[in-house]
């Protein structure tokens, strides 16, 4: 038998996501409601890249369901070091666990590592491809914010790179979202996402500037330039701090607008932005718990390995 494995959110039907979102606010209504619920399971956080917010929120969300969580610990205090493959890593990782939680920096590792476990497995992000469950959490903020239809959403920053942007894009095709993507040409959409948002249906609008549609946004969703991700050192500098925003870029905005970043920031964010009421981001990375365990709950109940 085979378990449900998150790789993509192109898996993820407005029904899907609407059923982890209710479940996700039904918990953050009353978190004890669920304290016994997946006690006796084990979550697996096999991080080969550096997380605090991923890894952190899975490690509570999974503890606040009841289970516990082992750690693969850094690379460098693992067998990777020692020359182990990721296929031969997670083989052995999901004998300990009921399901698995991977960020890895190749592109496509995760749906490469699913085909060799039978519990299931998320991607906490691939390289530059995909990060479905941040997604989730993103789009239960935009929801509480502001709601799912009949919105127009700005995606700033590095949309070349950013996983969280190939994630959310290809989510919100599903609903009623007008998106727009602000970035320096360098950092366009891929060109293999631009095809799958057309595919599904959206209108892809591209712009330099952030004044051309800021006024019209809803949410303006921030984003970190990958720095780790440039072949080149140089092209990064070209494009370091060229997206960024202040109080007085807002001025122009709605004073109803969601402004979201999946965090961390360097300098995207003046931090004078955070008193604005429409700083969402920090409220945005702490709807990590309760999404992350409404996830949780619908995978683990896949499972037959614990009595229910
Ligand atoms: C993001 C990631 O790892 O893709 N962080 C996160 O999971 N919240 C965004 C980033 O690193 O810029």
């Amino acid at each position: 038998m085979r378990y449900d494995h998150l790789i993509s959110a192109a898996q993820l039907s407005r029904a899907d996501v609407e059923a982890v979102l209710d479940r996700a606010a039904e918990i953050d209504a009353d978190p004890t409601a669920v304290r016994e619920r997946h006690a006796g399971k084990v979550l697996a956080l096999c991080f080969f890249e550096p997380s605090t917010r991923t890894k952190m929120s899975f490690d509570t969300a999974m503890k606040r369901l009841g289970g516990e969580t082992i750690d693969m610990g850094s690379v460098e205090s693992s067998s990777v070091k020692k020359g182990e493959s990721l296929a031969d890593t997670v083989r052995v990782i999901q004998g300990y666990a009921d399901a698995l939680v991977l960020r890895h920096p190749a592109e496509g590792s995760a749906r490469m590592a699913s085909e060799f476990v039978d519990v299931p497995l998320v991607n906490a992000g691939d390289g530059a491809g995909q990060h479905p469950s941040q997604t989730l959490l993103d789009l239960y903020t935009i929801r509480e914010n502001v709601g799912l239809d009949d919105i127009t959403v700005g995606i700033m920053g590095d949309l070349k790179y950013g996983r969280t942007v190939h994630s959310l894009s290809m989510a919100l095709t599903n609903f009623d979202v007008r998106q727009h993507f602000v970035s320096p040409e360098s950092l366009q959409l891929p060109r293999s996402v631009r095809y799958d948002l057309h595919q599904a249906g959206a209108q892809v609008r591209e712009h330099a500037d952030l004044d051309e549609v800021l006024p019209e946004l809803d949410v303006l969703y921030v984003t970190r330039i990958q720095r780790e991700r440039f072949p080149d050192e140089r092209e990064y500098r070209e494009v370091a701090g060229e997206y960024q925003i202040d109080a007085t870029t807002l001025a122009d905005a709605k004073e109803s607008l969601a402004v979201m970043h999946p965090l961390p920031r360097v300098d995207e964010i003046d931090p004078a932005v955070d008193d604005l009421p429409q700083a969402n981001y920090f409220e945005q990375a702490h709807n990590g718990v309760p999404v992350r365990m409404a996830l949780l709950d619908s995978l683990l109940g896949h499972t037959d390995s614990q009595s229910p």
